[in-house]
Parts: C-alpha cells; sequence; structure tokens
C-alpha cells in the first residue's frame, strides 16, 4: 500500500466514495467525493500529538473496539497516507472555549477545520472493482451466546487480540479476568453453509484462519488446550493440507458436529454442547473462551456500486464475471475487471492472482491507445426512428442515448454496445438493425426453415452462449434428441424479435421455442428479462387471438445442460404432436387476417 501511495503514476483517493460513473470502455468519468479530512495529509507527519490532546474517547472500530481512540486519530498504523484524521461528528470544535486542544498541540499547524468534502471527476479507460468483503454479524445466532458471553469472540476480533499490533500487544488475554485460557474452542462455519442463517455458501477462507490460528496458539503456548468444531476441513490449497495435519500433529482436537448449545459457569467459563457426528455421541466441553469462525458476505456498498456500474450480481450478492471459465476475472461491460472478494470470496493469494489477472486485462485494452470494437453492434435507421426512447430503455449497457424532448434520433455508442440485440427487438418502430443479425436475415432463416412439410418441425431460438453451446453439448455427448428440431442462433434470446414468432407460427411451425441462459446468467447483464417480459406479452396476444399460449415456450438452458436440452426437445416434441393440421391451419387464417388487420 506505500508503495501504491508513491507511485508517481498512481492517484490515490482515500476516505473517498464513487458516486457515479458514466461512458464506456476508454473514456469513463467517475465522480469521486472526497470527504474531507481536516489535517493537511501533506504536512502531517503522524507524530500523534494533537491526538495526545483530544479529550474525546471512542471505541476503536480497527480493533473491533477492543480498544479505544480520539476524535483525531489514524485509523491503523500502516495507514496511507500516513497522517489524522478527525471523525467531525465526534470532535467538539475548534473553538478554543469548547475545546481545539487539537490545535493547540499541532506543532506544524496542519489542522484546518475549514476542509470541506470535494467533489472530483476523474477520466479513466478502464475501472478494476476492488470493494472486498463483510465479516458475517454472529448476533442472531443466540445459541453460541456471542451477545450474552464476553469470552465469546468472533475470529476478527481474536485476530486483533493475538496481533502484535492489538490492544493486547498480543497477549492472549480473556475479556472477562485479563487471565491467558488454559482451553479454546472455534467453531466453524459461523454464517456459512447455511441455507436459514448467513449464507449457503463455503467462506473459503474460515478453515484455514483457524488452522493458521491453532497453530500460532500452540508455537506460544504449548499446553493450551484447543478444541476445532467442524463440518468437514476444506484444506485445499497449496501447502493447506500440510498445516492442517500439522496443527492436528501438535495436539489440536478436530470434533466433527457443530455444537447445540453454549453456556456459562460462574467463574465464566464456557460450557460446550455438541453432538459428534464420528462418534454418535453427545459430548461436553468446558473452555475457557471460544471463537466463532466467521463468513464472509459482499461488502455493503456492493449493491451501490452495482447499480451505478450497469453491473451484474450472483444470487449470493457478489459480483458476477462475464464468464466463469473464460473471462474471470471481467464484468459483462467492457472496460470493467473484479479483483478479490468483490467477485467471491477467496484468500490472499487468489485475490493477488485475481487482482494481477485484471491489472493485465486492463492494460491490455488501454496500452494501444485505441479500441478495436466488436461488428456485432446496433444501428439506427433515422429515418424511422421516432425518439420513443424505448431503445435506451432497455439497453442494458447504457449504450444509447435520446434526446426524447428535442425528438432527436436515438444514436448509439458502438464502443460501449455489447451486441445482445435488446434494443432491435424492443422497437416498436422496427427503426434498429442488428449488424450480423438483421431482421431480413433471421427472417429469411424462418422462412426457409418451414419451407417444407412445416408441421413436423420445432422452431428453436437458441442464444449463443448458453442454449446453442446446450445444444453443442448435447450433440457432441450423443445424446438422442428430436432430429426435427430447427435452431436458429441469436446473440442473446434479448435478440428474439416478437415477428420472428409470429413469422413462425405463420408459416406453420406447431411450436415455437426461444431460450437463453438462466435469468442472472445472460451474458449481456439482465437482456434475458425482457426477452422473459417479450414472450410473456405474447402469450396474452395469443389468448386474444384464441391460439394456445403453450405452442411458445421459453426455456433456460445453460452450456453445460445438455441433458436438459435433450429433455426440452423431448418435450416439445410431445407439446408438438398434440398440434394437429387443422389448428395450424387455423393459426396460419388468423395471423394473416391479423396481418391485413382484420383482427386486432
Ligand atoms: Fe444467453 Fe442473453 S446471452 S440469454
Amino acid at each position: 500500500m506505500t508503495d501504491v501511495g508513491r507511485h508517481p503514476k498512481i492517484t490515490l483517493y482515500t476516505m473517498s466514495e464513487v458516486v457515479d460513473v458514466k461512458g464506456y470502455v476508454g473514456s469513463f468519468d467517475v465522480s469521486i467525493l472526497k470527504k474531507a479530512r481536516y489535517v493537511n495529509e501533506k504536512e502531517c507527519t503522524a507524530c500523534g500529538e494533537c491526538s495526545k490532546a483530544c479529550p474525546v474517547v471512542r471505541p476503536d472500530e480497527f480493533n473491533l473496539g477492543l480498544s479505544s481512540r480520539k476524535a483525531i486519530y489514524s485509523p491503523f498504523p500502516q495507514a496511507v497516507p500516513s497522517a489524522y484524521t478527525i471523525n467531525i461528528s465526534e470532535c467538539l470544535g475548534h473553538n478554543p472555549v469548547v475545546c481545539g486542544k487539537c490545535v493547540e498541540a499541532c506543532d506544524k499547524k496542519c489542522i484546518d477545520f475549514h476542509m470541506s468534502d470535494q467533489e472530483i471527476v476523474e477520466r479513466v479507460g478502464t475501472i478494476v472493482v476492488a470493494t472486498g468483503l463483510e465479516a458475517y454479524d454472529p448476533t442472531e445466532l443466540d445459541e453460541y451466546g456471542y451477545t450474552r458471553f464476553e469470552n465469546v469472540l468472533t475470529s476478527l476480533e481474536f485476530e486483533r487480540l493475538i496481533n502484535a499490533g492489538g490492544p493486547t500487544g498480543g497477549g492472549l488475554l480473556r475479556p472477562t479476568d485479563r487471565k491467558t485460557p488454559r482451553s479454546i474452542g472455534f467453531i466453524q462455519c459461523v454464517g456459512s453453509r447455511s441455507s436459514s442463517r448467513g449464507a449457503s455458501y463455503c467462506s473459503n477462507i474460515c478453515c484455514m484462519n483457524t488452522i493458521k490460528s491453532t497453530l500460532v496458539l500452540k508455537e506460544h503456548f504449548p499446553d493450551i488446550d484447543i478444541k476445532v468444531f467442524y463440518l468437514d476441513i476444506r484444506a485445499f490449497g497449496k501447502g493447506f493440507e500440510d498445516l492442517y495435519m500439522r496443527s492436528r500433529r501438535l495436539g489440536v482436537h478436530y470434533i466433527r458436529g457443530l455444537p447445540g448449545t453454549v453456556e456459562e459457569d460462574g467463574n465464566r467459563n464456557l460450557k460446550v454442547s455438541v453432538e459428534n457426528t464420528a462418534s454418535g455421541k453427545l459430548e461436553i466441553y468446558n473452555l475457557d473462551m471460544l471463537v466463532l469462525a466467521l463468513g464472509i458476505k459482499p461488502a455493503q456498498s456492493t449493491r451501490r456500486l452495482q447499480e451505478i456500474l450497469g453491473l451484474q450480481l450472483t444470487p449470493d450478492g457478489f459480483f458476477l464475471e462475464a464468464h466463469p471459465k473464460l473471462q474471470p476475472v471481467d464484468a459483462a461491460t467492457r472496460g470493467i475487471f473484479y479483483a478479490g472478494c468483490a467477485e467471491g470470496p477467496k484468500d490472499i493469494k487468489e485475490s493477488v492472482t485475481q487482482a494481477s489477472a485484471a491489472s493485465a486485462r486492463a492494460i491490455r485494452i488501454m496500452y494501444k491507445g485505441h479500441i478495436s470494437s466488436e461488428p456485432i453492434t446496433s444501428e439506427i435507421i433515422v429515418e424511422k426512428c421516432k425518439s420513443c426512447g424505448r431503445c435506451a430503455e432497455v439497453c442494458p449497457y447504457k449504450a444509447i442515448t435520446v434526446d426524447v424532448k428535442k425528438k432527436n434520433p436515438a444514436v448509439v455508442n458502438t464502443a460501449a454496445c455489447a451486441g445482445c440485440g435488446t434494443c432491435a427487438a424492443e422497437c416498436p418502430f422496427d427503426a434498429i438493425e442488428m449488424n450480423h443479425f438483421t431482421t431480413n436475415q433471421i427472417m429469411e432463416q424462418v422462412d426457409t426453415l418451414l419451407e417444407e412439410r412445416p408441421g413436423e418441425k420445432i422452431l428453436a431460438f437458441a442464444c449463443n452462449w448458453c442454449s446453442y453451446a446446450g445444444a453443442d453439448y448435447a450433440g457432441v455427448s450423443r445424446l438422442q434428441y428430436p432430429p426435427n428440431v430447427r435452431i436458429i442462433r441469436t446473440m442473446c434470446s434479448g435478440r428474439v424479435d416478437e415477428d420472428f414468432i409470429w413469422e413462425g407460427f405463420r408459416k406453420g411451425a406447431p411450436v415455437v421455442l426461444v431460450s437463453g441462459c438462466h435469468i442472472g446468467d445472460c451474458h449481456y447483464i439482465n437482456a434475458n428479462h425482457w426477452t422473459e417480459k417479450r414472450v410473456e406479452k405474447i402469450r396474452k396476444k395469443m389468448t386474444k387471438l384464441g391460439l394456445r399460449p403453450e405452442r411458445l415456450q421459453l426455456a433456460w438452458i445453460s452450456a453445460a445442460e445438455g441433458v436438459r436440452f435433450a429433455k426440452v426437445m423431448k418435450e416439445l416434441e410431445e407439446l408438438r404432436t398434440g398440434v394437429t393440421p387443422e389448428e395450424i391451419g387455423h393459426t396460419i387464417s388468423i395471423l394473416q387476417d391479423r396481418e391485413k388487420g382484420k383482427t386486432p
């Protein structure tokens, strides 16, 4: 961090918050709110005289309330820049009548109460999102007694307690009597791997963090009795299994099972009841101290940043990468990358690896000095555009601007356009053309595929990234599915225009399928949400026209779901056999009448 602070080509904004981001790859305008420090960071030498003079005492957040700090303080020992800051909501004020003691104590005269928050706009080419994580709050788990018993600590509090720079200078002291405990228990998976409390995912770091803590304890206090209560130990990194075995060899007792209750006796010792699932017995342990190995969750700012940057989140609330295998550090929006726990729980080594990959990906775009865009982008047919603004509303990348008031035609920023085609499908005036997936091209495909014996065919639209790949997977896996399926590939299911579906039915298709990535997995942020809405709208219209809406199917099939693809096709074939030639003929005549304006 110190190197970052000194690097001539890195501008470090501390105490700052991103409030808005506009633009696209190569030209993002980032608005930053820099909070006032009330101390001149260039002049401050962090001598600490101001802090000594300050009469306000508050719990120190860095030490999780295990120690105190003043209203003027350094957030933590290695903070960059090495300068003090004033928490203005806690400060008594600089008027000498009220306080102003820090101003008097500072020889360098670096305290400036006239500082105010600043809004700064930076233009950048790429963005790396590295917003970190938050620890699970264990207060809801009453059975572990975190809120009732002082000798029950979280893994973070324990970390601070045994840290040489921590509140006890590294001394292991029990909070209640300040004596070194003779026995300590660790409870794993607190807030992780539970569908009812905390998160259902594994937090990745807790097992190794506990193993590390047991090794540190055994090194300093060889006679200490350590119990670890666990579901299973996940020591899957390089050298991790060795550490686990070393911990066991040093006498750490690993008990398979999570405690059901924790009680406290008159001496403030803890009684832990656990069902040992290895022996099948109920066991009770008396311990001096208990540590809850906390799970991790996304940082609080994640959702706000997701809205500002127009990114996608996983159901767990972490940022979603563009592709889990091929683009693991890229966001779906070009020019934005992820590093560290913003994308999912990971340890230091993985975070550093990902950060290196993210910066290399960013440099790859920027070093050229120009951006080459994909040819699959949308184009406005200016003569047809009525400036309604629908395209701008549905574009997941905010790549289209329309001046609705001035009635100027829409403008596509091709550098920001990713080519999903949702705008073209949603435009009510057919005023947008999707290069390489034009309306004519797709209509021609529909007509050609249904030219002969259309009543025997199933017409399927499949998105390039998931469903089409799922069909491919079914093929290479030699899975059997009806041979009468005719697939039309689009980049995203969002491109499937209402007209394509009507054309399919008009040409005699008994069944039409629209398929794409699962909701939340669309490669164009949330374009398939519009697909879902559109299909629903068409089904309603079908009902109104007296057509069976189930003849239009929507299925989410991922690239790995070859089996599901084959299953869906078999189901569609069953559906197809239920559509009679009379029904098809009736549909065709209704749709032809509709075309001529005879029906709504
Ligand atoms: Fe598959 Fe959007 S990319 S549905």
